[in-house]
């Protein structure tokens, strides 16, 4: 009998957990386990979860209700939460669902394997500590197997802006980057490995300082590993917005011409009850100098709608930036009160109106989302080919700026990058064939 196990993870929240998912993935496979993709065979269910709005934690307790039945029939499957509810909820996690053999906080993920060893021994098992020691240092060495063409890449981790209504800077802890040589010896590896496109991950990856020259510089590093065709990062903040990064989408050729830099709100007034230290005027400012360093730049950002304080006229200057800016994409929220935050305890908005400004918000945004598809249509632009398409004699990959792109063709390979013609556009994908050589 083999003694492989299997492990089911399921990632909630943003990129930077689908990096940590697959490196507790990596980390448990000195355990012994291989991934499994259903909760019903597995030996192991992994939970790494989010915390940023209420939904979002409490879509982690419905899930450990529906593993309830499997475990009771499964006394063995061991249960663990991941991720930033299990910093921010730790020990209640262990204190009221007795199912969970295993809570583990962001910043431990190389304990997992001790941890997992403790679990078998019949010990339940909590790591929420923020470490000396730097986690991506003492992770194992990642598998030298292929994989796709596109990865993840942790560069820096934390924040210090502690906008008022936010859990990052509790659930991450102070920003902390990881060092230059370290970053690009593991993107060579992700190379060797077959990835063509990189996207450097913090949550304030701008303020990334593991590099002399900062992220700018890190960015200038990477680009001469030859077989490295593209280079993104995110998210940024537009404090953390230096001339040299500007510069750098401009100049340099491996930098692709999309950026993700949320504002959160087009109003002074709230910019400022947010505690996000820069006013409207400062993001037009910013925009302007990226749309002068590269002028088809695919702009991305996050708002908030509703936060408390929010007047009817505080949310049409939101409308009116967003007009002013042309995003062609964009996440926005309805605001979500999070415990231990400061803007939870303000009086908040009434839920109707937040619900009916999130739905004018979400109407102007889907209208620019639209209108950049279209401005495709007719132009020469190069895709990185990711996946078979649904029908045969097609593939799809992302475009420079980051489009879906469904190509047509026979004759290429997941991995490579085709110059096309886009010739149809839908709001979430294009159309695309091959430029005749
Ligand atoms: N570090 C990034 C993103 C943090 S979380 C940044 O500074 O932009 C991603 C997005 O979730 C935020 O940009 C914000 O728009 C949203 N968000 C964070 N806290 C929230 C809350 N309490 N309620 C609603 N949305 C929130
Ligand atoms: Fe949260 Fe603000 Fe930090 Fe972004 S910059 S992670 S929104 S506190
Ligand atoms: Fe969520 Fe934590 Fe990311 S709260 S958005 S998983 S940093």
């Amino acid at each position: 009998m083999s003694d492989v196990k299997k492990l089911y993870v399921k990632t909630y929240g943003c990129q930077m957990n689908v990096y940590d998912s697959e490196r507790m993935v990596e980390a448990l496979g000195g355990n012994g386990y291989t991934v499994t993709q259903t909760p019903d065979d597995a030996d192991m269910i992994l939970l790494n979860t989010c915390h940023i709005r209420e939904k979002a934690a409490e879509k982690i307790y419905s899930e450990l209700g529906r593993y309830k039945g499997l475990k009771a029939e499964k006394p063995d499957l061991k249960i663990g939460v991941a991720g930033c509810v299990a910093q921010a909820e730790g020990a209640e996690i262990v204190r009221r669902q007795p199912m969970v053999d295993l809570v583990v906080g962001p910043q431990s993920y190389h304990k997992l394997p001790a941890m997992e060893q403790a679990v078998k021994d019949g010990v339940r098992a909590l790591d929420t500590d923020f470490p000396e020691e730097d986690k991506f240092d003492h992770l194992q060495a990642r598998p030298k197997a292929k994989r796709g063409p596109t990865a993840f890449l942790t560069v820096q981790e934390g924040c210090d802006k502690f906008c008022a209504f936010c859990v990052v800077p509790y659930t991450r802890g102070a920003e902390v980057s990881r060092p230059a040589d370290r970053v690009v010896a593991e993107a060579r590896e992700l190379v060797d490995r077959g990835v063509r496109e990189i996207t450097l991950l913090g949550q304030n990856v701008n303020a990334y300082h593991g590099h002399a020259d900062g992220l700018a510089g890190l960015i200038w590093a990477l680009s001469e590993i030859t077989d490295l065709a593209r280079i993104r990062f995110t998210t940024s903040h537009p404090n953390d917005m230096d001339d040299a990064l500007i510069d750098a989408h401009a100049t340099c050729p491996k930098l692709m011409p999309y950026l993700h830099l949320p504002v959160q709100s087009g109003s002074d007034r709230i910019l400022k009850a947010m505690n996000r230290k820069h006013t409207r005027d400062d993001y037009f400012r910013i925009i302007d100098r990226l749309k002068s360093a590269r002028s088809d730049i695919l702009l991305s950002g996050d708002f908030i709608v509703g936060f408390p304080g929010e007047t009817d006229q505080d949310f049409e200057d939101t409308l009116d930036l967003v007009r002013r800016v042309g995003y062609g994409q964009c996440y926005s929220f309805k605001y979500s009160a999070r415990p231990g935050t400061p803007a939870a305890e303000r009086a908040t908005v009434p839920a109707d109106v937040a619900d009916e400004r999130l739905q004018r918000l979400q109407a102007l945004l889907s209208e620019q989302q639209k209108a950049a598809q279209v401005a495709m249509v007719g132009k020469t632009t190069s895709v990185l080919l990711e996946k078979p398409g649904r029908l045969e004699g097609q593939m799809v990959g992302k475009s420079e700026h980051l489009q879906a792109v469904h190509v047509t063709t026979s004759d290429h390979q997941i991995g490579d990058i085709v110059p096309v013609t886009i010739t149809e556009a839908a709001t979430n994908s294009l159309a695309a064939v091959p430029v005749k050589s």
